[in-house]
């Protein structure tokens, strides 16, 4: 083994507090590392037990900023928005946009579908035809055998949809799929789906060999496992407004002009890929970090938010306007699944509270909410492209950054922040005000 190569065993047997002892002692340099560490720990021990139970290998927690964004209006109800997100302009692009359709007849959003998707993936080393003849038998037998999985889900108005089978065999030899949609109600439906398909292959297999029409080995299970593409699990969220609404939504710009531009920074992105990529990471932004607010999984949703866009066989923006006389529209398609029960819903305690804020929706609301603070971001990151320019907003977070890191006291923020109102901002230029003014005390220099 290189010198450089520790290969460390049995980890995950040891206790936190080995593993935490563990990583110090020889991965860290300082002693001060461990009493960092253990900060984070949860005063309370019932809730750092919990934390540490949702993963393997736990020795801290990672706290980032949980965010409200004020003053959402979908669908004519009002919302306060949590965000869990470390992005310091996020937040207050996502509030400016709330703040400003508010008054504009706010959000309108609509359920497209909430179709889930899971796929049995086997070799047929047979007759494909013999297969197809037979498929309705079997697709009873497996609908029937899921009974006892399915029958709660069913209860809740779920279930399974449909099962279809699929050829890829011109792809590779014998390559075929169980195609199989669910409707999963409030739940994101990972497990369900996953048990169901699991029990889908168990069932073939037994059906398959009790069939003597078929090859006793004409059959080969590859595996089970739930989609993240999920397009039709989506959701369509738009704003309009009349054109002069925008009448100096940015100082000195028309509202005519502003909507033409805004059109063109949507155009770009829409023809692009390489503008989509970064649009579409505004879009998530806002998604995302409602997604971590409220314990759903923020990487299944980008991985679907992702692949949609790239649906027609190039990546293009997930956002589209349209200018109609002299109305606005903007309007956005996203597809993604997210649950209210199950998993870290009822289990993590700020996410307990993050739905009770959203006045415990369904998980079509949240499907909805998710999509508007999507959009609310992509609208502010778009309206700031198109005119200001991107640093301008994000050069006050970062100078107050500055501020910070260089130790000067509170009280004197407004008047820095005021100095450079018309300034490039940079540490050193930050720097050299503080001394000039005489803001940082000799003892706080780093
Ligand atoms: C930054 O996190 C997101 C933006 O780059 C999005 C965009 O360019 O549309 C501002």
């Amino acid at each position: 083994m290189h010198k450089d190569q520790h290969f460390v065993p049995g980890f995950s047997k040891k206790t936190r507090d080995e593993k935490l002892n563990y990583v110090v002692d020889n991965h860290l340099s300082s002693n001060e590392a461990l009493e960092l560490l253990k900060s984070f720990h949860h005063q309370d021990a019932k809730i750092q037990n919990l934390l540490e139970e949702f993963s393997e290998n736990t020795i801290t927690n990672f706290p980032l900023p949980f965010n409200i964004c004020p003053n959402v209006l979908i669908n004519g109800k009002s919302y306060m928005v949590p965000m869990v997100v470390e992005e310091s302009s996020v937040v207050a692009a996502a509030s400016n946009s709330a703040k400003f359709w508010f008054t504009r007849g706010g959000f309108k959003t609509e359920i497209i579908g909430t179709e889930k998707i899971g796929q049995v993936h086997f070799l047929w080393n047979d007759d494909v035809q013999l297969l197809i003849n037979r498929f309705e038998e079997l697709k009873e037998v497996l609908r029937k055998e899921c009974f006892e999985i399915t029958e709660n889900m069913m209860k809740r108005g779920g279930g399974i949809l449909d099962i279809q089978l699929k050829d890829f065999s011109a792809e590779e030899p014998g390559l075929m799929q169980l195609y199989a949609s669910f409707e999963t109600v409030d739940s994101m439906g990972a497990n369900f789906i996953n048990s169901c398909l699991e029990q889908f292959a168990s069932t073939f297999k037994k059906w398959h060999a009790a069939q003597p029409e078929f090859k006793k080995d004409g059959l080969e299970i590859i595996m089970c496992i739930l989609s993240n593409l999920t397009p039709n699990c989506r959701v369509r969220c738009t704003v309009e407004t009349p054109i002069n609404e925008f009448d100096n939504i940015v100082p000195g710009i028309s509202g005519k002009e502003f909507a033409r531009r805004f059109r063109l920074g949507v155009r770009v992105a829409e023809v692009d890929p390489h503008r989509a990529t970064t649009h579409n990471k505004g879009i998530m932004n806002g998604v995302d970090s409602v997604v971590l607010a409220t314990g759903n999984d923020f990487r299944a949703v980008e991985a679907c938010a992702h692949t949609y866009a790239a649906k027609d066989g190039k990546y293009t923006s997930l956002s589209h306007v349209e200018l109609n006389g002299d109305l606005f529209r903007f309007e956005m398609e996203i597809p993604f699944a997210l649950g209210v029960v199950g998993g870290l819903t009822s289990l993590h305690p700020l996410v307990k509270l993050s739905l009770e804020l959203l006045d415990n929706p369904n998980a079509k609301e949240l499907m909805a909410i998710a999509a508007t603070i999507g959009m609310a971001n992509n609208f502010s990151a778009v309206k700031n492209l198109v005119t200001v320019g991107i640093q301008q907003g994000h050069m006050k977070m970062h100078l107050l950054n500055i501020i910070k890191q260089l130790n000067i006291e509170e009280v004197h923020r407004n008047a820095i922040v005021e100095h450079f109102k018309d300034k490039v901002v940079s540490v050193s230029a930050v720097r050299n005000l503080a001394e000039k003014w005489n803001l940082i005390p000799a003892e706080k220099v780093k």
